[in-house]
């Protein structure tokens, strides 16, 4: 079977069985601290398994696109140089939430198996949780009893809570797993070791491929298990590896998952596929690394310098280097292999597919500006090499080539090894540890767990009014590094929580008589956080929550111009025009969006005519709340890729504007305003984006201007045509300034000749210390040179006052320099003491600045003292 088939059999076998399939979430999380990106199927159902909002099927199965590069689940640095471990791999999962349980999961798990699979059941060993004594937890005995229905006693084995007990972090859902493992050795191998002693010993050809979690508890912050209000089943199968046992491979990159991809890169790199172990695992880094990157973009994570962009940076920039030092590829090569990957995942995953050129490009833009960054680093090791005979190179060294140049340290061993010395090992690795150590407490959020006050269902009415009475469900403390938070849900909340861009209300709570600013609003895993920066007295009882109507109306106003913007780009520019990102608060909006070429001025006045014609019709907000994702897109609403969307959503539209949005908005486009677009700029290659301001700030911003404007009429003596009037004064500036040049070069002819009689000639040399009427530096400097080009044996002095501070310079023919041992440099801090100043310069050439003009002459007879 090929992959694709494969995995559509796993989601043919359990729709066949009631599950609703939904496609895979985006990979890049926005809605938990706790989380960069998907690193397991279950991510995108946590809020169901926790009961903070109601699931929208109790059956489900999917394909989840997962990376495992940062936190719990870390797998980087295995990645290539085994054959089984992947940054991105796909999870085929089936999901109970409060349905079926254990037996029902067992049963079909096998079913699919050995019945659709077809492995042979001999080959297979089933995992029990054996019960942990600090969580008072027994074996998992209703597993086993299941199990022993399909498959001997004595290949189901016992396992301990690293392998079956499935957390997902240090809090959160979790229960006791069954893992299933395959044992795809040969019958001679077989026979000489029993599969049972190589279950869960990293062997690469007996691995686990499936794990069937039954989720009971959630791990509080006090590490105790609190029980969920039902039981659901998560199962996760590694789809990668589960195409390399049905397609009889050792490797999952020997599946046609993957030799798509590692021929392309034997092509472009002309070294085969194992041919060494070393080039091995660098093809295997590359193939692996292009899936992660290209991915993370496509879902709106573009590669930066902090967060998740800067791990997807780091992922690609560790296959360049692999691609760099072990495959000898110079140029950038990486963006070549999306194509390929387009055409193998393209149709399953289309968001791949619609933004192959964007992915194209940025990757080949991150290559190129990485591989200067290596040159660069190449020539820093160099310099230290010449400046340092030691056999050791300095640790401390090899980790700011490894920080700032992002040389791997086997590179930076193997160069120190061309060059015969050795690289200080320990003193790398503990500076290594540090800086791990810094960002660890850097990003450290320590949250203490729920302190429940009222059981009840949290609701969101924002939407409708600013203002409500309501009551404090639960709250928490949190603490952070740089701040401490009580965390409040209420059980109805008109404050929106920071999402789709938009900035999180600001307000207050007023507790009885104490009223406490809400200083931000976030949501995290569907519950809506209030940030307040001290325990109220009384959090028992009635609050009023007060929305700050200020920032929310200027706030509303960016957000509905963002809506018109997104279109007006459509239309002006074309349909490629995606948006990639955005930003609106009180103050301003910001909008990323996929285009190739900088906006010229007319496409940007085009642009804000377009919006401010929007907005003067005045069109009224049309908002469904609850509308079916498919009647939306009917509507001509466009899903954003990289959002997660559920099956009902709200649509908001403005006269032709239609959007899937969850955000607040005018309720007519005329309280916009006004609408001024204040810069367009370059996010990466392929993403630009505009800023802008509306109402008040637009006001503001076009009277500043007016402003400006008029005083420049004014300074002009208001003009009939101002714009003719500022051409003139320029054109008549530069024929000033080229005639002013022209001066200045007969001036200093004159000057030159005049400077050539007085030399006088003392002891042979010929000497000249004067005082001129030059105030360029260039000038001054200009016309010694002349003078020692064309008088030999030549000691000369020139004073000029530059904008009224005393300037000397000093000139000394070569052969004075070496026959007498002058040094222009030194001489001329003696003389500068005249000055009131100090200089500096070569043996033949100095100059001196001061703060005394009238030392001037003094400066000068002392050079002449100098030479008698
Ligand atoms: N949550 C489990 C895992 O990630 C099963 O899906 O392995």
């Amino acid at each position: 079977m090929k992959a694709q088939e494969i995995r559509q059999s796993f989601l043919d076998f359990f729709n066949h069985r009631q599950h609703t399939f939904i496609p895979s979430s985006p990979i890049v999380v926005k809605d938990d601290p706790t989380l960069m990106f998907i690193n397991a199927g279950m991510n995108q159902f946590k809020d169901w398994f926790l009961g903070n909002s109601q699931a929208e099927h109790s059956r489900v199965c999917n394909s989840q696109k997962c990376l495992r590069v940062s936190g719990k689940h870390n797998d980087l640095e295995e990645v290539g140089v085994d054959t089984y471990h992947h940054t991105l791999f796909e999870m085929l999962g089936n999901w109970s939430f409060g349905d079926y349980f254990k037996e029902e999961a067992i049963a079909w798990a096998w079913e699919y198996l050995t019945g659709i699979c077809k492995i042979d059941p001999n080959s297979l060993y089933v995992t029990v949780f054996e019960g942990a004594k600090e969580d008072h937890l027994a074996m998992d005995q209703e597993a086993f009893d299941y199990w022993k229905k399909w498959i001997a006693e004595d290949r189901i084995l016992m396992g301990n809570k690293k392998d079956n007990f499935w957390e997902m972090g240090k809090t959160g859902p979790c229960g006791p797993c069954s893992e299933i493992h395959v044992d795809i050795r040969s019958a001679a191998e077989k026979a000489k070791i029993p599969g049972d002693q190589l279950v869960n010993q990293d062997h690469p050809q007996v691995i686990e491929v499936w794990n069937l979690v039954f989720m009971e508890y959630n791990r509080l912050a006090d590490a105790s298990l609190q029980k969920l209000p039902a039981k659901h089943v998560d199962t996760g199968m590694g789809f990668e590896r589960l195409a390399m046992v049905l397609q009889g491979k050792k490797s999952n990159y020997d599946t046609d998952v993957f030799t798509p991809l590692i021929s392309k890169i034997e092509a472009l790199s002309s070294h085969k596929y194992g041919a060494s172990t070393e080039s091995d695992i660098a093809i295997r880094v590359i193939a692996d690394h292009v899936r992660a990157v290209s991915f993370a973009i496509a879902d709106g994570q573009l590669p930066s310098s902090n967060g998740a962009g800067y791990v997807i940076r780091r992922i690609l920039r560790r296959a360049i280097r692999y691609g760099y030092s072990k495959l000898n590829i110079r140029v950038a090569f990486i963006y070549k292999l999306v194509e390929v990957l387009v055409q193998e995942m393209g149709s399953f995953f289309p968001e791949i597919k619609a933004q192959q050129s964007l992915i194209e490009k940025i990757i080949l833009e991150e290559e190129n500006s990485f591989l200067r960054t290596l040159s660069n680093g190449l020539e820093r090791f160099h310099q230290y090499i010449e400046l340092h005979p030691e056999k050791t190179i300095n640790g401390k060294f090899a980790f700011e080539l490894f920080d700032t140049f992002g040389f791997p340290i086997d590179l930076t061993q193997l160069l120190a090894k061309e060059e015969n010395r050795s690289v200080n090992m320990d003193q790398f690795e503990k500076e290594l540890t540090e800086q791990k150590d810094r960002s660890r407490a850097a990003s450290a959020i320590d949250a203490g767990d729920w302190v429940v006050l009222d059981e009840g269902e949290a609701k969101f009415v924002g939407y409708d009014t600013p203002e409500t009475e309501t009551k404090v469900l639960r709250y928490r403390n949190v603490k952070s590094k740089d701040q401490n938070w009580v965390q409040v849900e209420l059980e109805t909340t008109p404050f929106y929580p920071e999402g789709g861009g938009q900035v999180g209300d600001v307000g207050v709570l007023v507790f009885g008589k104490e009223k406490l600013s809400v200083a931000d609003t976030k949501k995290e895993n569907g519950v809506i956080l209030h940030f307040l920066k001290k325990m109220p007295q009384q959090i028992q009882g009635e609050v009023k929550a007060v929305v700050s109507g200020e920032k929310r109306r200027a706030t509303a106003a960016n957000h509905s111009a963002t809506h018109l913007l997104h279109k007006a780009l459509r239309t002006v520019l074309g349909t490629h025009v995606e948006q990639k990102g955005s930003l609106v608060g009180p103050n301003y909006l910001r909008f990323d969006f996929s285009h190739f070429q900088k906006l010229t001025d007319e496409e940007l006045s085009k642009i804000g005519a377009m919006v401010n014609e929007e907005i003067l019709s005045n069109f009224p907000l049309k908002e469904q709340r609850n509308t079916k994702i498919e009647v939306a897109k009917e509507m001509g609403a466009m899903a954003l890729f990289g959002e997660k969307y559920g099956d009902r959503v709200r649509v908001i539209q403005f006269g032709e504007s239609v959007e899937l949005c969850g955000g607040i908005h005018v309720s007519s486009t005329a309280q916009i305003g006004k609408f001024v677009i204040t810069s367009e700029s370059a996010v990466a290659s392929g993403v630009r984006r505009i800023e802008a301001v509306t109402h008040e700030k637009a006001s503001e911003l076009v009277d500043q201007e007016l402003t400006l404007l008029n005083e420049i009429r004014s300074l002009l003596k208001n003009p009939k045509d101002l714009k003719k009037q500022i051409t003139t004064v320029l054109a008549q500036n530069n024929t000033l300034a080229k005639k002013i040049e022209g001066f200045q070069k007969e001036k200093s002819q004159g000057l030159k000749q005049d400077l050539i009689g007085d030399v006088e000639n003392i002891n042979g040399v010929n000497f000249l210390a004067k005082r001129i009427d030059l105030d360029a530096a260039d000038a001054i400097k200009d016309l010694a040179f002349q003078l020692k080009e064309e008088i030999p044996n030549l000691f000369l002095v020139l004073g000029a006052a530059i904008n009224e501070k005393p300037n000397l310079t000093l000139v000394i023919s070569e052969n004075l320099v070496e026959d007498k041992g002058w040094n222009a440099g030194k001489i001329i801090r003696d003389l500068a003491k005249e000055i009131q100043g100090g200089g500096g310069g070569q043996a033949f050439y100095a100059t001196a600045g001061g703060n005394k003009v009238e030392g001037i002459p003094a400066a000068l007879s002392k050079a002449a003292e100098l030479i008698q």
